[in-house]
């Protein structure tokens, strides 16, 4: 399946925010094919249409006025541009009348396009078809470089009229309005001509260029996600070509070149990988788009509802470390559970906060309301370059007033407190003004919405507003202050946040903060935030030369990581981050194992924030080991502020009200030792001895007498018991291989470091003692590990290969035959082979994967990437692209049908690891950090390159991995 075919698929058919990639070309990105509009375009034949129309028009005009009053004639060029070019006959014609208020019947429409019709072909015979030069020799330049064309016309004689003009043979494919009837295609602005158009040509949207004289027409190029939009203002509408989405607007195609043509559509494809681009308006996925465009600073998140959010969205504002008491009503990880409230951590769930974008706008009272009868249009771009959403609305109004409202916010990463947004109105149509509310405090819906706050203020003035308010069980106080500052069309909005968690009086930081803010900065205080981006992205991004849509998805994935991670040693991050509500917010292992890396190499000091994190929450963790009888500190499986564990101990089926009871927080206990390893990791990638002999030490002694303690002997050798390893399948196991292996690495490690540091002699001693007699399952004859003692007894489980790409929440509904089975939900024993490659030989790695990848059902969103790194190191390229391929587009495809409820992070972090330690073959050595020789014969098929940057002790590092470098070299 190549990834587009794959995208399509996750994707329903729907099509949504990724770049195509896919096809041949795919590996150069050359353009392959160039579509033409006719009328205008190709052919001087515009004119005859706009005469045609005003003949058959200016009639229905005069036949309609009230009698004996004056009436507006056609105007040949404004109403033939803003009304009918472009368009089917019936569409321009409905669409010219609606605007003069007049409605026909069905059959007088049909007579009027017939008389256009007829004074079309009239005109045609009198005055011919002649070309456009310019058109010629651009057509003729590109189909001498090999690029295909083909002409798209809504015009029903579109064959007859380019056989009079002698241009029919420049062409490979045809299409005109005759076509578009038989196959009951959309017209433009719809895509489906220019679709059908590519696909008879064979090539696919994303590497075809199409050029256009008609906003309509460019505005179907654009909804097709073609590779290159061109406009061609013949006069006066070079406005409304680029507001349709053009590329590039010429005057005639005299202007261009072949070259010019590839630059342009190079540059397009650069820039296309740096957004997310979504059009459309569907209730149905909003959910999940306000996961998606959500934006952030570490300090808090705001999902990407829209600014005029519409009823039953998800409008959540979450601040890191903001917790409270668990209200039962709000789902837990999926939407089928309900998870109920539990006695009394005030600390047990991320609270969504009101929305600090929250708009209401209106023209002559009129609400402008996507979800309802005034919303036109949508298109929401994600400008991941520099952290920026933007929204383009169409809104029409009584008396069919159009009104296009764009808006753009940021969560300033140069000032964390710093929310910004503007909003600006464009009547299209009308002279009627647009009134703004920009009110944040919804008095109707606050308790409702928001049952864990209780209000503590409400000030509202013409310029200033301020909210403030409690959680009611964990006291936190949170005040939001919005400045709003009108300017021409619109209003922008600089909001401030502080709560009593970083400021002893929020409200008066809160207040001091806003009034220091004035509506002139708004420009300059965005540009700090796009700089503060820069630099990220100067430490962060990854190039795939060729393959927008890969680094699309790559800078996607970087773009959501970064949200969530602040400075503040006291909070981490959570399985969602701050992008939704699944998991309440509760930090897993996800954080150490699968995102740390990322961090270590791109931004270190944040890594060292997140294990800071853990530093804190020991005595939870101490609180945690002693109440189960052991000592030292066994962290939390799901954790807040305080180190407790918050996992819930069991979940309701909201459909039946059945329990499923929850054993990972009481026997997931690897985390403990995943943390050490994660403190491990840290100091050998940053060399930092500082925070090693100081915090880390103390993480790695105190979770070394956890293990000391929670072991069983019996005879020479050490066990675990009654264990929930990495696969959540099953519970109670004994000596599962992950678990005693990474508690071994615990104990190892921490023995290591006392005796370095000359300090817990006697305990050091012991910790070796238990390492070494550790009981770790090796791999047998077959060079299979067991997973866990009894592993291999197990009912077989017969799983159909078509679900291991789905999310199969249902199996938890039997999960006590789940628990017989041999059923993995992810990567267990495999997890080993990623987190110590050179600790197995690639015969070991391979029989493992073999014999566990087809019992695995990949029900949670961390498995793909750990399968693709061990597929790519064992040079199983298939498996290692499928797999690779389905973590890099989890969330842009919705593969796990529940990103409303958050991006997942670990996939994306896991992503990253497979590509850099899997493909890549990225290893730490005492000389430096540098890849795999044989890498540049694991790289994904199609790749030519990857190049990217790692921080590795103290130094940035430039790795790259070229196939032609590699043939070069000889390896
Ligand atoms: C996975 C865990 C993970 C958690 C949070 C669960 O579905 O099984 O490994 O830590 O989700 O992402």
């Amino acid at each position: 399946m190549t990834a587009h075919e794959m995208l399509a698929a996750a994707m329903n058919g729907r099509k949504e925010t990724a770049v195509e990639e896919g096809g041949s070309a795919a590996r150069t990105g050359a353009l392959e094919a160039a579509i033409f509009d006719m009328d205008g375009v190709v052919t001087r034949t515009a004119g005859l249409h706009a005469e045609a129309w005003k003949q058959t028009l200016d009639d229905i005009l005069r036949r309609h006025a009230p009698d004996g009053a004056s009436w507006q004639a056609f105007d040949v060029r404004a109403d033939y541009l803003a009304y009918v070019d472009g368009k089917p006959r019936r569409d321009g014609l409905r669409s010219f009348l609606r605007a003069r208020g007049i409605q026909l019947g069905d059959a007088e429409e049909e007579a009027a396009a017939e008389r256009k019709d007829q004074a079309f072909i009239t005109l045609l015979r009198a005055q011919g078809a002649s070309t456009y030069p310019g058109t010629l020799a651009l057509i003729g330049a590109l189909r001498r470089r090999g690029i295909k064309t083909a002409v798209v016309t809504s015009s029903r004689h579109g064959r007859q009229v380019l056989g009079e003009a002698g241009a029919a043979g420049l062409f490979d494919a045809c299409m005109d309005g005759m076509d578009l009837q038989a196959m009951a295609l959309a017209g433009k602005p719809d895509p489906a001509m220019f679709l059908k158009a590519a696909q008879r040509l064979g090539v696919p949207p994303a590497r075809a260029m199409v050029v256009e004289d008609a906003a309509a027409g460019v505005q179907a190029g654009r909804r097709g996600d073609f590779g290159l939009v061109v406009g061609v203002d013949r006069g006066g509408n070079a406005d409304a070509l680029r507001r349709a989405g053009a590329d590039l607007v010429v005057k005639d195609l005299d202007e261009l070149d072949t070259d010019r043509v590839e630059a342009a559509y190079r540059s397009r494809q650069r820039e296309v990988a740096w957004r997310i681009e979504q059009e459309g308006f569907d209730a149905a996925r909003e959910p999940d788009m306000e996961s998606l465009f959500a934006v952030g600073n570490g300090y808090l998140g705001v999902r990407g509802v829209y600014d005029i959010p519409p009823p039953g969205a998800q409008c959540d504002l979450f601040v890191a470390g903001i917790y409270d008491a668990k209200r039962g009503d709000l789902p837990y990880s999926e939407l089928e559970f309900l998870a109920p409230e539990r006695d009394g951590d005030p600390f047990a769930e991320l609270v969504p906060l009101p929305f600090p974008f929250r708009l209401q706008a209106s023209v002559g009272g009129d609400p402008l309301d996507l979800s309802g009868p005034s919303g036109r249009g949508l298109k929401r771009v994600l400008d991941l370059r520099r952290a920026v959403l933007h929204a383009d609305a169409l809104f029409e109004t009584a008396g069919g007033r159009q009104t296009s409202l764009r808006t753009r916010r940021c969560a300033s990463l140069a000032d964390p407190h710093l929310l910004l947004q503007e909003a600006i109105a464009v009547p299209l149509n009308h002279w009627a003004s647009v009134e703004f509310d920009a009110a944040l405090f919804d008095s109707a819906r606050f308790a409702a919405d928001h049952p864990q706050l209780r209000l503590l203020e409400h000030m509202a003035t013409p310029e200033l507003e301020l909210l403030c308010f409690a959680t009611r069980a964990s006291r936190f106080d949170i005040a939001i202050a919005s400045r709003v500052v009108r300017i021409p069309g619109g209003i922008r909005r600089l909001l401030s946040i502080f709560t009593s968690r970083d400021a002893a009086d929020p409200k008066q930081a809160c207040l001091a903060h806003s009034r220091a803010l004035s509506g002139a900065d708004f420009e300059q205080r965005l540009d700090e935030h796009a700089a503060q981006w820069d630099r990220f992205w100067e430490a962060a991004d990854i190039q795939v030369p060729g393959h927008p849509a890969v680094e699309q998805a790559l800078r996607f994935g970087s773009y959501h990581l970064r949200l969530p991670a602040g400075d503040d040693p006291r909070v981490s991050i959570g399985a969602r981050g701050l992008s939704g509500r699944a998991y309440e917010g509760h930090v897993f292992w996800d954080t150490e194992i699968f995102m740390l890396p990322f961090f270590l190499h791109a931004d270190p000091a944040r890594a060292r924030t997140l294990l800071m994190y853990r530093h804190g929450t020991l005595p939870g963790a101490r609180e945690r080991a002693a109440a189960t009888g052991f000592r030292g500190a066994c962290f939390a499986w799901e954790s807040t502020l305080t180190g407790r564990d918050v996992t819930p101990d069991k979940v309701i089926l909201k459909s039946t009200g059945k329990e499923i009871p929850i054993f990972t927080g009481r026997q997931q206990i690897h985390v403990t030792a995943d943390v050490a390893y994660a403190v491990w990791r840290y100091w050998e990638a940053t060399g930092d001895d500082g925070f090693l002999l100081g915090p880390g030490a103390q993480i790695m002694f105190e979770t070394a007498r956890f293990w000391a303690s929670r072991v069983e002997r019996d005879g020479r050798q050490y066990h675990i018991r009654g264990v929930v390893g990495p696969d959540e399948y099953h519970h109670d196991v004994n000596d599962n291989a992950y678990t005693n292996w990474m508690a071994r690495h615990n104990l190892d490690r921490a023995a290591f470091l006392a005796r370095q540091s000359g300090v817990h002699a006697g305990e050091a001693d012991e910790w070796a003692d238990i390492a070494q007699a550790m009981h770790v399952p090796q791999p047998g004859k077959d060079g299979v590990i067991e997973q866990f003692e009894g592993f291999f007894a197990l009912d077989d489980y017969s799983l159909p290969v078509a679900e291991r790409f789905k999310a199969p929440v249902n199996r938890l509904f039997d999960w006590e035959q789940v628990n017989r089975s041999k059923l993995l939900k992810q990567a267990d024993v495999l997890m080993l082979p990623l987190l110590f490659p050179d600790a197995f030989s690639d015969e070991v790695v391979v029989a493992n994967y073999r014999y566990y990848e087809p019992l695995t059902d990949h029900g949670s969103s961390l498995s793909p990437a750990v399968h693709a790194a061990i597929a790519a190191r064992v040079g199983m390229r298939d498996d290692a692209e499928r797999y690779w391929k389905q973590s890099l587009w989890l969330d842009l495809s919705n593969a796990m049908d529940n990103s409303m409820l958050g991006v997942h992070l670990a996939a994306m972090g896991g992503t990253w690891q497979a590509l850099v330690s899997g493909f890549l073959g990225v290893r730490m050595t005492a000389q430096g950090i540098k890849s795999d020789p044989r890498a540049a014969s694991r790289l994904p098929r199609d790749w030519e390159s990857v190049t990217l940057r790692m921080a590795y002790r103290g130094h940035t590092h430039a790795i790259s991995v070229s196939r032609e470098a590699a043939k070069d070299t000889g390896s």
